[in-house]
């Protein structure tokens, strides 16, 4: 029960890595508001978990939901604890067909998304006191260039550099900001992915997920599971003394 007594508020965990985190969370004694733009699969989640999850209508391109948003998951469970940035959405195109709009929407979420409902949550910590733990969802994406991942890859790639930022920054409230850089998770986002590689690799259904799984050094693609320890980790006082880092969960396929 490393999460004894502990309150989080996890972003997009209406699905995905984010539910992964939010039932691994409650499991070590935490209660966690499950927000997401999607509020049928919020209140799906939390209806799964049971009474220690709320379900909070939130889209993180909004400055006015993420107000709402954060203030009624602190009235509603007494405070947060703990914040995971961890909603997004991929992309992918060659350079010469990248839509400017595409480009908006995916650094909408991805990036202003993550930093202000930092802000946000972060705020909310100052005002109470006490600290408190951040967790940005990077991935291996944010490393280096893809060919064809341009638009998400330079949104990862902000994230860690926010990372760092607010770490530095926020230390001296007792804040930890840290990152996790996933490598290939299994799920509906990489049906997505290999949905985009289908398009542009001329590849079957399936193919590309195959290939990329094949290619981890340990073997296989990872699974939403694969992340719960380091989450848990970071979120905990085990976990004071790490400052503005990003740590690769990503079976080997990235030395930084
Ligand atoms: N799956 C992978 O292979 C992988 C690899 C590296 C990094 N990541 C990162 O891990 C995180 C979780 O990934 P996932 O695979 O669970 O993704 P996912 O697509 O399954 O889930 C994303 C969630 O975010 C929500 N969301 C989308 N837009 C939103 C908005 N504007 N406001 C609030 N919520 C919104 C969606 O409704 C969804 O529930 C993401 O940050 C992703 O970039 C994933």
């Amino acid at each position: 029960m490393r999460l004894e007594g502990k309150t989080a508020l996890i972003t997009g965990a209406g699905r995905g890595i984010g539910l992964a985190f939010a039932k691994a969370y409650v499991a070590e004694g935490a209660r966690v508001a499950i927000a997401d733009i999607d509020m049928d699969a919020a209140r799906k989640a939390a209806g799964e978990i049971g009474p220690a999850a709320i379900a909070v209508e939130m889209d993180v391109t909004r400055q006015d939901s993420i107000d709402t948003a954060v203030t009624e998951a602190a009235e509603r469970m007494g405070r947060i604890d703990i914040l995971i940035n961890n909603a997004a959405l991929f992309t992918a195109a060659p350079i010469v067909e990248i839509e400017r709009a595409d480009y908006d929407k995916v650094f909408s979420v991805n990036v202003a998304g993550t930093l202000f409902t930092m802000q946000a949550v972060a705020r909310h910590m100052i005002t109470r006191g006490g600290g408190g733990k951040i967790i940005n969802m990077a991935s291996q994406a944010g490393r280096r260039g893809e060919p064809l991942v341009a638009v998400y890859c330079a949104t990862k790639a902000a994230v860690i550099s926010l990372t760092q930022s607010a770490g530095l920054n926020l230390i001296e409230h007792g804040i930890n900001v840290n990152a996790i850089a996933p490598g290939v998770v299994d799920g509906e986002h990489w049906d997505g992915v290999d949905a985009f590689f289908a398009k542009y690799e001329n590849k079957a259904p399936g193919q590309k997920k195959k290939e990329v799984g094949d290619s981890v050094p340990y073997g296989r693609m990872g699974t939403a599971a694969d992340l719960t320890g380091m989450a848990i980790f970071l979120a905990s006082p085990e976990a004071d003394y790490i400052v503005a880092q990003c740590y690769n969960v990503d079976g080997g396929q990235w030395m930084s």
